[in-house]
């Protein structure tokens, strides 16, 4: 992999061939202190890619994009992991559009992207903690997109969707989405690019049932605000949600 060439955003970028997870693999590094830039991780392979929610992430060799942005938090700095994920699902899309000019992107709140009502992409942060500072000391943005596999093992994970049968370069497609993650990313607390999230949102005006820690909520998507949380009417009141899972979607 070659991303340096064309990067325009400040990331240390280390590539491998096959690694467990990028995720994890940029824990280990926080964990032994090894990070104090913004950094990316990218693998052609992962044998032990994981998804939100424990799930099995499936990440075959050259199918696939697997990386992971690793950006350090401040003392004191204040941040939202939250709305730092869902811009990176419109960043992602940005990026996916300059090598795939024609596909329709969707996205499924909270951050999966989709292709013809399918899964091609999902995102899973996490943050790690400074157990003596009590305070976040990193975030960890990993990102799967599904390329172009059709051959999902049965028992591996959750199926998802290939964008297309062309082939693009992979490279690019890496870059790009790393570039336009920083052309948002300064003024990301201002959750301007909600607009666009909700343009290319599939659940508006749709029916959804929401698994919440509340338990399930049932009503019709109506918006999303400027911090990302989803608003839902269900029949008698308006509702805003943090977060959740959109486990049915009447279309
Ligand atoms: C989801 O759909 O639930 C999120 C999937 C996130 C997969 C990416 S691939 C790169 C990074 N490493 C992992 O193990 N997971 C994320």
């Amino acid at each position: 992999l070659l991303i340096q060439k064309n990067l325009h955003a400040p990331f240390d970028v280390q590539t491998f061939n096959e690694v467990d997870s990028t995720n994890t693999y940029a824990k280990k590094l926080l964990s032994q202190n090894k990070i104090s830039d913004p950094m990316v991780i990218v693998a052609d392979k992962q044998t032990a890619g994981h998804g939100r929610r424990g799930r099995e992430f499936y990440s075959p060799k050259d199918t696939g994009i697997y990386m992971s942005m690793v950006l350090p938090i401040k003392d004191n700095e204040v941040f939202d992991g939250g709305l730092i994920t869902t811009m990176t699902a419109v960043a992602t899309v940005h990026g996916l559009k300059q090598s795939y000019p024609n596909v329709n992107f969707q996205l499924k709140w909270v951050n999966d992207i989709y292709v013809n009502n399918k899964k091609v992409s999902g995102i899973l942060t996490e943050s790690v903690m400074d157990v003596e500072l009590m305070h976040p000391s990193a975030l960890i943005i990993g990102i799967g997109i599904n390329l172009n596999s059709n051959h999902f093992p049965k028992n591996m994970g959750r199926p998802i969707g290939a964008i297309s049968d062309n082939k693009v370069d992979k490279n690019k497609v890496v870059t790009d989405i790393l570039n336009e993650f920083y052309k948002l990313y300064p003024n990301y607390q201002k959750g301007e690019f909600m607009d666009e999230y909700r343009d290319l949102s599939m659940l508006i005006n749709h029916q959804v049932q929401i698994e919440t820690h509340r338990g399930l909520i049932t009503g019709k998507v109506v918006d999303f605000d400027h911090h990302g949380r989803l608003i839902l009417d269900d029949g008698n009141e308006t509702k805003s949600i943090m977060t959740g899972e959109v486990v049915k979607v009447h279309f």
